[in-house]
């Protein structure tokens, strides 16, 4: 078939631009070179543009209205520490987990596609520097993190990165230049996810970068249920015999990447995709509640839970809805094909987050850089899958042991939140924990915190016993700087 020409590719791509009043995206057509005809014909053609022109008329020009379903439940979940009756499950799940990956049924899976625009890093968000010491790059101390899952269990786990067409290439030129970080070339699949256009959030119209490019952003990581699958990640996890994917975000640099206890609670009761959760800390925590709608899983934003529920406590004080998402999961292949594979496919809610998006001016074409949110731009998120689930679990994690994200930048004046910083001494703070738990004394401050900067290599340790076959020091004196 002979390649179609730049002029038939215009009028097609006029058409689907008109038949939804967005035809001014080729307002400037004429004027471009030939290469930046076709960039601009490539994007055009990825976009699904009557989807768009639902979702300016529901999300853009109007707010989507949440209205709280009347039967919603507090979900149940697994308990950190076993009770004394479900001692022999854990036991039983632990094993199956550790099967499971020694079999090489598992891959990890880490959602890399986002912008970061509250760090602000120039470069993919996995590159920043996160470890207290060695400043080791988010990918690096995850990269850790999986040879001692290959050493551990006898078998090299296969990383799956979901990257954007925004950084895929950046990501890329990464990994190669930095070895695939020991992990084998043939271990590391880096795929990209698809985007969608910003839109002006006044007029519905799709946002230009410049003349000849559209404001495109990645479509939210619920995206990586269709780039899994739309990128051959799916078929060739099927080739090698995977059948489980540990999902995790690329910017929590203590996250357990493969753990086999959840692994096994889940693949024991049979589940399509579940959930770890922390505790909440306070009613209004800024984590989705896991809440059962129905019977089935479902993940209510904090935003759109009624504070008179996220206030409710039980008899013994604790928060009714506590168990809040911090966005891991445990994903079936098969389900994820599944999904995939259905007659009509599936569509998971778009959510509207509002933000400043620079762009040029339709009109006199001069860029326009925005004070105040001007745009809307359009996410799916992963946990709106959990509802098409059948059975799904949820388990309790440790949020010391767990949890040190990183989402936005450390600023003088500004009360610092899961910034590089608060992330730093949530990885120190684990340290000495583990490191007093094996009977090494760590310098304090008078409040309690650790008075040296400590670093464990997640060569060395995964979990706190670890450090019981580890070489480690008597004591570690305030001021120390410290790697393990
Ligand atoms: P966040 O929601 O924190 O967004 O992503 P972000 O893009 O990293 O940061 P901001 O909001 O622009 O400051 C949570 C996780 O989901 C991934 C991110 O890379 C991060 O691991 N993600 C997010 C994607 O992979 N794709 C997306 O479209 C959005």
């Amino acid at each position: 078939m002979a390649a179609q020409s730049i002029q038939d590719r215009f009028v097609a791509a006029h058409a689907a631009l008109a038949a939804v009043a967005q035809e001014h995206v080729l307002a400037s057509f004429a004027a471009l070179s030939d290469a930046q005809k076709a960039e601009l014909l490539d994007q055009i053609d990825n976009v699904d543009w009557p989807e768009v022109a639902r979702l300016v008329k529901s999300h853009v020009l109007a707010k989507p209205h949440f209205a709280l379903p009347a039967n919603v439940a507090p979900a149940p979940w697994y308990a950190n520490v076993p009770p004394a009756d479900q001692a022999g499950k854990y036991q039983q799940a632990r094993k199956a987990g550790e099967e499971l990956v020694r079999a090489g049924k598992v891959a990890a899976f880490t959602v890399a596609g986002g912008q970061g625009t509250r760090l602000g890093w120039n470069g993919p968000k996995g590159t920043f520097p996160a470890t207290p010491v060695r400043n080791l790059s988010l990918f690096q101390s995850m990269g850790e993190y999986l040879l001692n899952a290959a050493r551990r269990w006898g078998k090299p786990v296969p990383w799956y990165v979901m990257t954007s067409p925004a950084n895929h290439q950046a990501t890329t030129d990464y990994f190669t230049q930095n070895d695939f970080l020991g992990l084998g070339k043939e271990n590391v699949k880096l795929f990209p996810q698809a985007m969608m256009p910003a839109i002006d959030m006044k007029t519905g119209k799709v946002l230009l970068e410049s003349p000849a490019s559209i404001a495109l952003s990645p479509n939210g990581h619920g995206g990586s249920l269709k780039a899994l699958y739309a990128s051959g990640a799916i078929a060739e996890m099927k080739k090698r015999g995977i059948e489980q994917i540990s999902y995790t975000q690329v910017d929590n640099p203590i996250v357990r990447i493969i753990d086999p206890l959840f692994l096994g609670l889940h693949a024991l009761d049979r589940c399509e995709m579940s959930s770890k959760m922390l505790p909440k800390a306070y009613p209004k925590e800024k984590l989705g509640n896991f809440c059962l709608i129905d019977g089935r899983m479902t993940v209510i934003e904090y935003s759109d839970l009624p504070d008179e529920l996220a206030e409710q406590r039980l008899p013994n004080g604790d928060l009714r809805f506590r168990a809040g998402s911090i966005a891991i999961h445990a994903i079936r292949v098969d389900f994820v094909e599944s999904l995939n594979t259905r007659p009509g496919g599936f569509a998971l809610p778009f959510h509207r987050a509002e933000k400043k998006v620079p762009h040029i001016d339709i009109v006199t074409k001069q860029p326009v850089e925005p004070k105040s949110n001007n745009a809307v731009k359009l996410e799916t998120f992963v946990f709106d899958a959990l509802p098409l689930c059948e059975r799904s679990i949820i388990y309790e994690t440790d949020r010391l042991d767990e949890f040190a994200p990183i989402k936005n930048a450390d600023q003088e004046g500004v009360a610092p939140i899961d910034t590089p910083n608060t992330s730093k001494a949530r990885q120190t703070l684990r340290a000495a924990g583990w490191l007093e738990k094996a009977g090494v004394k760590v310098a304090r401050n008078a409040k309690g915190e650790p008075d040296a900067v400590i670093e464990i290599s997640q060569l060395t340790a995964i979990y706190a016993e670890d450090l019981k076959k580890a070489k480690l020091p008597a004591k570690i004196d305030a001021g120390a700087k410290v790697v393990l």
